[in-house]
């Protein structure tokens, strides 16, 4: 059993206090290990991962990173504690060049690791390397979504989180973007990522957890869960969609 990354216990969060949309959510992430959110629309999958970013307040229940307490952590302190979030739109800014934004994404670095990081995302995500000097808006969807992980990954964090990172991709582009985070793991970083193409993810993630309604409904090995018919029948019900 690997160490515990990241432990989420019980969590009851929302946009206004007295209207909680996760009403008690646990999960936890091993190190190097990928696991998964799926869930119908409205779940509060978003919700969720943005509450462990801390960017939703939690009201109960805590978020632990190696053991260490972050619950209600400002997003800019998470840096230090090791989490990054790549939020499902709006990700890039397209109106600034790749190198803007990689530089942005290293802006808390001091200047020799920021030089350092940046060359070695381009050694990383070769595809980025040709647009360097170029708006983010001439890249594909795909490509965004690599220099959104890019961007990421500068501050060297152990946990990315990922918001729906195949939303609008070709078929193409999500194994493209889901083989490069496979590799990620290789390295050693684990993957915490929300998804609605729950084919895609059942098939990459080491783990998953179906959301409904604010609350855990299953969760366990992804290829398990893969054949599960409670699995597809709560992507039948009100506001899921079949995949
Ligand atoms: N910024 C917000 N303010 C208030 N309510 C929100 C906000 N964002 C989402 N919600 C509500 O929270 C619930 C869960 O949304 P969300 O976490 O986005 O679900 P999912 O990502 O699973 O589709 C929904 O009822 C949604 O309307
Ligand atoms: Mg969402």
């Amino acid at each position: 059993m690997s160490p515990l990354l990241l432990e989420v216990r019980d969590v009851i969060a929302g946009y206004r206090p007295d209207l909680p949309i996760l009403h008690g959510v646990s999960l936890h992430v091993g190190t190097a290990e990928m696991v998964t959110v799926i869930g119908p629309n409205g779940a509060g999958k978003s919700t969720l991962v943005k509450a462990i970013a801390g960017l939703v307040p939690i009201s109960a229940g805590s978020v632990a990173v190696e053991g260490t307490e972050v619950t209600n952590l400002l997003t800019h302190k998470l840096a230090t504690a090791s989490i990054a979030y790549v939020p499902q739109t709006a990700n890039v800014f397209t109106s600034l060049t790749i190198d803007e934004n990689l530089k942005l994404g290293a802006s808390t670095l001091s200047k020799a690791d920021a030089g350092r990081r940046i060359a070695k995302a381009y050694e990383d995500f070769p595809a980025l390397t040709q647009y360097r000097g170029q708006k983010a808006k001439v890249l594909s969807g795909g490509q965004r979504q690599m220099l959104a992980v890019a961007r990421a990954l500068l501050t060297e964090p152990r946990l990315l989180m990922l918001d729906e990172p195949s939303a609008g991709l070709s078929p193409l582009m999500v194994s493209e973007v889901f083989s490069r985070l496979k590799t990620l793991i290789a390295t050693g970083v684990s993957i915490l990522m929300v998804e609605q193409n729950v084919k895609a993810a059942l098939a990459i993630s080491d783990r998953t957890y179906v959301l409904a309604e604010g609350r855990n409904r299953i969760d366990g090995d992804s290829a398990k869960l893969a054949g599960d018919t409670e699995v597809a029948a709560i992507y039948l019900g009100a506001g899921g969609r079949k995949r």
